[in-house]
């Protein structure tokens, strides 16, 4: 019987495997910057919305008497560009939030609005 020299110490099968892992960690890595993308995540905005905002606006974006009614369509009908300078910087008794709330949950926050109604 002859044995021929076995395939494990190979360089091209090593080659091969070190190929295969570069791309799975390639892929995986991928996968996790989408996990995390820029993409306003509702239910973080729900949170920040709990904690600085119900007071005034209310549980369900109704508003204490003088407050902006959210649930009114024409209140939110705006970009959420003009929003988030409100929201930034303030407006008649509503306190501003820069540098207090940052600017994707600024984001999270809007789109958390635009639920309410
Ligand atoms: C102290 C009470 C108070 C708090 C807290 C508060 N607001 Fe307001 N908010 C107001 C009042 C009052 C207005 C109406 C301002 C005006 O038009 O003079 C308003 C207006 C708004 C408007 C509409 C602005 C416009 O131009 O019509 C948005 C959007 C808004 N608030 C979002 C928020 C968000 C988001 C939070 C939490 C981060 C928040 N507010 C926290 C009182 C508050």
């Amino acid at each position: 019987m002859i044995s021929g020299p076995t395939n494990t110490a190979n360089p091209a099968t090593k080659y091969v495997s070190f190929l295969y892992a570069l791309t799975l960690l390639v892929l995986l890595s991928a996968f996790f910057w989408t996990d995390n993308s820029d993409a306003a995540n509702v239910f973080k905005g729900g949170e920040l919305y709990m904690e600085y905002c119900e007071d005034c606006h209310g549980a369900n974006g109704e508003g204490v008497p003088g407050v902006p009614d959210f649930t009114r369509q024409a209140v939110l009908m705006r970009p959420d560009p003009e929003l988030i300078k409100v929201i930034k910087e303030g407006k008649g008794a509503m306190p501003g939030y820069e540098g207090i709330i940052r600017r994707q949950e600024l984001l999270d926050l809007v789109a958390y609005l635009r639920t309410l109604q």
